[in-house]
């Protein structure tokens, strides 16, 4: 784990300077010499495999390589550059600079070889998606060795990131290089890393999603979860029920059937699998009210923020799908084999959050049965949901499911739910939420609101808010607090990259709770989100999460935090996004990436533990 501690050195007209070659995630393990760079012609053999996935992998991340002449902009120094008082006697010691390596003049890359163990294995969980990377010493071959395609394109993406510009473009020179020797060592902690985008509440175009999947390549998250839609709006067009369309906010804002194997197809390219959600029973108005109106209780009614004991959502406008009439069952079959038909990933996310109990009042199926037997309770309401649905999604080989954690942990909540072929979705009371689950021996997914909602901060949505009408700056300590009560940003503040990086998110878990921990997804809900910010909402934070559920966030020598040697990692990451056309948000003034370390809080590197 030495990455952070070797530089590539460059020499720039003028001035030499070291350039950091640190890839994003780091990787596992990360090997360099110091032998000095060779020089990377822009023509380079390539020894693949047979696999149309590889050759495009391959045109991609050399396409980029050669396209880009990536200069990487944010340099690793070390601390004691910087004098901290004025009576210090610190020497300052100069980053080491040395000249390009002579070798470079007569060596260059010839050959890079790829050696794929099985090229047919699938895109599924738990694939195998480990990689290493060799440059020999003195060698003109790099070796690329994987199990599967999976694990190959992780390399490449490793592999455009090392292969740098020293920014020079002489007659005799590309400028294009690489340190060597190099040997690395990859693979991932967890096998679940994602992102959750959200085409319910606001829509998001086909080339703003393979915008988050080109960020998810690089940063080597594989998991696209696929809000798809919400009680708000419907914007998948369905064969079996053309009328759920008419609930799309307009015929332009929708997918039609070849949009959405689009996406699942550009994902796959780059090793992302898509996860849909199509939120039941709750969440659901939009699309299924248009099939059949006594399927959806209270679409119709009041939100009620106001009079909370009549409030029937979360947020407007309610619906949740009448979990006793008989008729629901046959439509969400019917919807759930096309949505079947269309994604093939394994994992089908059935929703199951903020079920209201109060939307149910305005269901007479759901009163009935409430009264004709008086020990039935709301949490039997969701066993029967959970006992009448879950045969018809389980209803198809291979098929395992993800849902909320509310299923389990709601008000209110069934009452039995297996363990088996299921993955469940943490989002609240951080730490505390996953180890109740891992407890019960359920797999878990973590997306814990305090650290990885990524629409946080942002203020309420929800409009003619009379707590916004203040004249002075509002009291965090007081309930109604503009920005942290009911129906503002109930998630704030904002949940920045360090605080992602930082989220320990197994404390306290047992060996065999944590094994239940199968990777995180960080959620970028929609309420306030469409083209227009959707990229900058999810990176580079998402980049922290992406290094976070790799290699971790310490450091395997001492144990320590590594927040500090992220900081440029992820300030370079940023740039390199951008110049991929992922319209990152900036992290920093400029200035801190071009002077490393000279914008943190405190002198002490090590402070964060
Ligand atoms: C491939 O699989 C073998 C056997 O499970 C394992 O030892 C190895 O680490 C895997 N990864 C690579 C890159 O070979
Ligand atoms: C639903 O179907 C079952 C079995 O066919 C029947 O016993 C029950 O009365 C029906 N319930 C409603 C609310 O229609
Ligand atoms: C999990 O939380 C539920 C609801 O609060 C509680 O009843 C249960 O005892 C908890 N289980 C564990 C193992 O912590
Ligand atoms: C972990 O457990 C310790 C000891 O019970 C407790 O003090 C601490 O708050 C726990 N940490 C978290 C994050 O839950
Ligand atoms: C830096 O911070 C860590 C963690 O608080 C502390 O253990 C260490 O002593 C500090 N180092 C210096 C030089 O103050």
């Amino acid at each position: 784990m030495l990455a952070h501690s070797l530089v590539a050195v460059v020499a720039c007209v003028g001035s030499a300077a070291a350039v950091s070659v640190d890839p994003l995630p780091a990787p596992r393990s990360i090997v360099w010499g110091s032998a000095g760079p060779i020089a990377v012609p822009d023509l380079v053999a390539v020894d693949l495999p047979t696999s149309q996935i590889l050759a495009d992998a391959w045109d991609r991340a050399w396409g980029t390589i050669v396209g880009l002449r990536w200069v990487p902009q944010a340099t690793q120094a070390p601390i004691s550059s910087y004098e901290p008082f004025p009576t210090a006697t610190a020497a300052a010691a100069s980053p080491s600079t040395h000249k390009r390596n002579e070798n470079e003049q007569q060596q260059q890359l010839q050959l890079v070889k790829v050696n794929v163990a099985d090229v047919d294995v699938d895109l599924q969980a738990e694939v195998d998606e480990s990689y290493t990377l060799d440059l020999a010493p003195g060698s003109d071959t790099i070796e690329i060795n994987a199990n599967t395609t999976w694990g190959a394109l992780h390399a490449f993406t490793t592999l455009q990131q090392i292969v740098i510009s020293d920014g020079s473009n002489s007659n005799d020179a590309n400028g294009l290089i690489i340190e060597q020797p190099v040997h690395i060592e990859d693979a991932p902690l967890y096998s679940w890393r994602g992102i959750m985008i959200d085409t319910g509440r606001n829509f998001i175009s086909l080339p703003k999603i393979k915008e988050q999947i080109d960020g998810m390549a690089l940063s080597k998250m594989n998991i696209l979860h696929w809000h798809l839609t919400d009680s708000q709006s419907w914007p998948f067009d369905m064969h079996t029920y053309p009328e759920m369309i008419r609930d799309a906010y307009s015929p332009r804002e929708t997918f039609s059937r070849s949009d959405v194997s689009d996406i699942i197809e550009y994902a796959r390219a780059r090793g992302v699998r898509v996860v849909p959600e199509v939120d039941t029973p709750g969440h659901s108005a939009a699309g299924w009210q248009q099939i059949d109106s006594s399927i959806v209780a209270c679409a119709n009614s009041w939100w009620s923020n106001d009079n909370y004991a009549y409030h029937t959502a979360v947020e407007p406008p309610p619906g949740q799908l009448d979990i006793i009439n008989n008729d629901t069952y046959g439509v969400v079959e019917n919807v759930y084999n096309e949505l079947s038909d269309i994604f093939t990933d394994n994992y089908y996310h059935i929703g199951g959050d903020e079920l209201n109990t109060n939307c149910y009042k305005f269901s007479a199926y759901v009163t009935d049965w409430l009264s004709s037997d008086p020990t039935r309770t709301y949490n039997d309401l969701v066993q029967y949901w959970v006992d009448h649905a879950f045969p018809i999604f389980q209803n198809i080989p291979n098929r395992k499911l993800l849902f909320w954690e509310d299923l389990l942990l709601g008000d209110p909540h069934a009452l039995s739910v297996p363990t088996e072929n299921v993955l469940v979705q943490s989002w609240q009371n951080g730490i505390a939420n996953i180890h109740n689950l891992t407890a019960r021996g359920y797999d878990v997914l973590v997306s814990s609101a305090d650290f990885l909602y990524l629409d946080c901060g942002f203020g309420g949505f929800v409009t003619n808010d009379p707590r916004y009408n203040v004249q002075s700056n509002p009291d965090p300590s007081q309930d109604n607090f503009n920005y942290l009560g009911d129906g503002g940003s109930w998630c704030a503040p904002y949940k920045t990259w360090q605080r992602i990086y930082d989220y320990d998110f197994t404390t306290n878990l047992t060996s065999e709770q944590a094994a239940h921990v199968k990777g995180a997804v960080a959620a970028l809900w929609s309420e306030q989100v469409d083209d227009t910010v959707v990229s900058d909402r999810i990176w580079p934070r998402a980049a922290a999460l992406a290094e976070l559920v790799w290699s971790g966030n310490r450091d395997e020598r001492t144990g320590g935090k590594r927040t500090t040697l992220l900081t440029q990692r992820i300030l370079n990451f940023r740039e390199y996004l951008v110049a991929n056309g992922v319209m990152a948000t900036p992290l920093v003034p400029k200035y801190c990436l071009q002077h490393p370390h000279a914008c943190d809080l405190y002198y002490n590197q090590t402070v964060i533990t």
